[in-house]
């Protein structure tokens, strides 16, 4: 399959067959260990360049590419580079472009990621760009969806929380539209899921369900998704302080849904999961988390070819 030297940009450039593909590369690394190839990208530099804050995403690509034997160069403050000096995104992509292999870039401007892609000779990874995609986010989804319910077909999948902003659900609901799943999308009226977006999965003829309140729907859920409501988002502070802790699931919560239902959560959380949820066997978010080295793994060797 055709990834090698390929940008990583929105989950809408690849194909059910390859989202598929990269899930089973993905389990092979699992199986055999991820300590297993560590030869494999030696020489080969990622640049991990962070406009935003990031946990998951840059910790995990940067272990990833170590676990792969590569190294890693970049910076997660770019207050420390010439940014400050008024160097434009652009010039710094174009400088890095030539001190690596790969790039992982993140960026609070939508669109970021195709500019920089444009920029760039050497592929360029989205690991995040404003409120539109989050593509290796969904990857991690899918995987690991696919692992605690033993396929993706024919789900029933809740979105619950920040739909306008979260960039992890409108990459994720268009990666799910290829398994026939129905969704359901539950948020307060002014975080709904854009139009454009319900537009795009009506079209591929699924069921979709908008709901303010989580109870209504919450036994027909095979998988729960839930997100934060990201306050940095919000140009005003009063819409935020509208909606801040909308949601709060509790263990009264699991009482209302199907024994075998499991909660996602890509992270960070704030208020919307109660730590006390976490020992539940329903609470898979922390080794969602951990599926992001296998994954990105994946990704990483795919993109520099070493992979087939
Ligand atoms: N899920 C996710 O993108 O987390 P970080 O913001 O910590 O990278």
């Amino acid at each position: 399959m055709g990834f090698k030297n390929r940008d990583i940009i929105s989950i809408r450039d690849f194909s059910k067959a390859e989202l598929l593909h990269v899930l089973d590369v993905a389990a092979d690394i699992e199986r055999n260990g991820t300590g297993s190839f560590s030869q494999l990208l030696k020489g080969k530099i990622l640049a991990s360049l962070f406009f935003e804050p990031s946990t998951r995403t840059r910790l995990s690509f940067e272990a990833s590419m170590h676990r792969l034997g590569g190294s890693v160069i970049g910076f997660s403050e770019p207050e420390t580079t010439s940014i400050v000096k008024g160097e434009t995104a652009h010039d710094t992509i174009r400088i890095v472009d030539g001190y690596c292999d790969i790039m992982v870039m993140r960026h609070p401007e939508s669109g970021s990621a195709t500019k920089a892609a444009e920029a760039a000779k050497n592929p360029v990874i989205n690991a995040g760009d404003g409120a539109n995609e989050h593509p290796t986010q969904t990857f991690v989804d899918l995987y690991t969806i696919r692992k605690t319910k033993g396929s993706l077909e024919r789900l029933s999948i809740g979105f619950l929380g920040d739909l306008k902003y979260g960039r992890t659900v409108h990459s994720l609901s268009h990666a799910l539209s290829h398994f026939s799943p129905d969704l359901y999308f539950i948020s307060p009226e002014s975080l709904a899921l854009p139009d454009r977006l319900i537009r795009e999965l009506e079209s591929s003829r699924i069921k979709i369900v908008e709901e303010e309140n989580l109870s209504r729907v919450s036994r027909q859920l095979d998988i729960l998704y839930v997100t934060r409501i990201q306050k940095e988002r919000f140009l005003d502070e009063g819409e935020y302080a509208k909606v801040k802790g909308f949601y709060k699931l509790d263990k009264e919560f699991l009482k209302s849904a199907k024994p075998d239902l499991k909660i996602l959560h890509p992270l960070p959380r704030v208020d919307e999961i109660n730590p006390r949820l976490d020992s539940e066997k329903q609470s898979i978010y922390f080794e969602q988390a951990h599926n992001g080295i296998p994954v990105r793994m994946a990704l990483l060797g795919l993109v520099l070819g070493c992979f087939e």
